[in-house]
């Protein structure tokens, strides 16, 4: 399948968005600190009847334009990067949409959520959690804006790695783990940095799970370290009527470590659930 690439002009500022299939519209949201191609294996076999529209987020970009500067970004929270895919959603003429985010791509999920619930057809919510950083996670934060300073995207890639791919990806699939490093070195430290601060800042969604209406399928990982199984459990059972995929062999990002079982009970979802 062919992977179509435009440019849209956002808030002032140019944003890339990857899009493949023909049908319903999925928004695709990315994880931290990774762009708009983590999404290739999915962009690369869409399910049929749904078009897949995958945006990089506020500064982030792809590996073919990783040169050259990012022009600062300011303060950005999850609000504004929701701002921007309503926005993207408007050039588009798209008036609903299945939103998918992994990770920091559900925070924002939840936010969009917040912000225009009537533009969201269904949910799916892969490693990701609802509630906001506490007084650890932010001062976690404040290591990595230092560690940002200091070391740049080489030094984000070394300490994330670990955590961001299972164990059997880290024995047992250099290709997914050379990919990640790839996507995270692709992307400039003032993105980096913005998206740090806009999560650390981000609201707790807690609130918002019990009133959550639309179908929703909360994927995990069996192995992710940093949004583990116990999370998405209690997702799943905060949020009425969702349906939850453990995925084996898989940590942080299943859509891009077993994209197949990803694409298995993501299809299952859409077509039982949504369609
Ligand atoms: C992500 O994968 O998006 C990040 O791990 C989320 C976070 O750091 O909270």
């Amino acid at each position: 399948m062919s992977v179509r690439e435009q440019q849209v002009t956002l808030a002032g500022r140019p944003v890339r968005c990857l899009e493949a299939g023909e049908g319903e519209p999925i928004l695709l949201v990315h994880a931290f600190p990774l762009g708009a191609d983590l999404w290739r294996p999915q962009l690369a076999a869409p399910p049929p009847g749904w078009r897949l529209l995958a945006p990089d987020l506020r500064g982030f970009r792809g590996p073919a334009e990783a040169q050259g500067d990012v022009a600062p970004l300011g303060e950005v929270t999850v609000d504004d990067y929701a701002r921007d895919l309503v926005a993207l959603l408007d050039h588009l003429g798209v008036a609903r949409a299945v939103v998918g985010g992994v990770s920091m791509g559900g925070y924002v999920a939840f936010a969009l959520l917040r912000q225009a619930p009537d533009r969201v057809r269904a949910l799916v919510l892969s490693d990701t959690r609802p509630q906001a950083d506490g007084d650890e996670g932010r001062a976690k934060r404040r290591e990595m804006l230092a560690l940002i300073e200091r070391g740049g995207m080489e030094a984000v890639a070394g300490a994330m790695l670990p955590a961001l791919v299972g164990r059997t990806s880290q024995t047992e699939r250099p290709e997914v783990v050379a990919e990640v490093r790839r996507l995270v070195l692709a992307n400039h430290p003032e993105a980096v940095r913005a998206a740090v601060s806009a999560m650390m800042t981000r609201p707790d969604s807690t609130p918002l799970l019990a009133a959550i209406a639309c179908p929703t399928l909360v994927v995990v990982g069996e192995e992710d370290v940093i949004t583990p199984v116990p999370d998405a459990t209690a997702l799943h059972d905060a949020i009425p009527g969702s349906r939850l995929a453990v995925l084996p062999e898989a940590g942080h990002l299943p859509n891009l470590e077993t994209p197949d079982a990803f694409d298995a009970v993501l299809t299952r979802f859409l077509a039982e659930r949504v369609a």
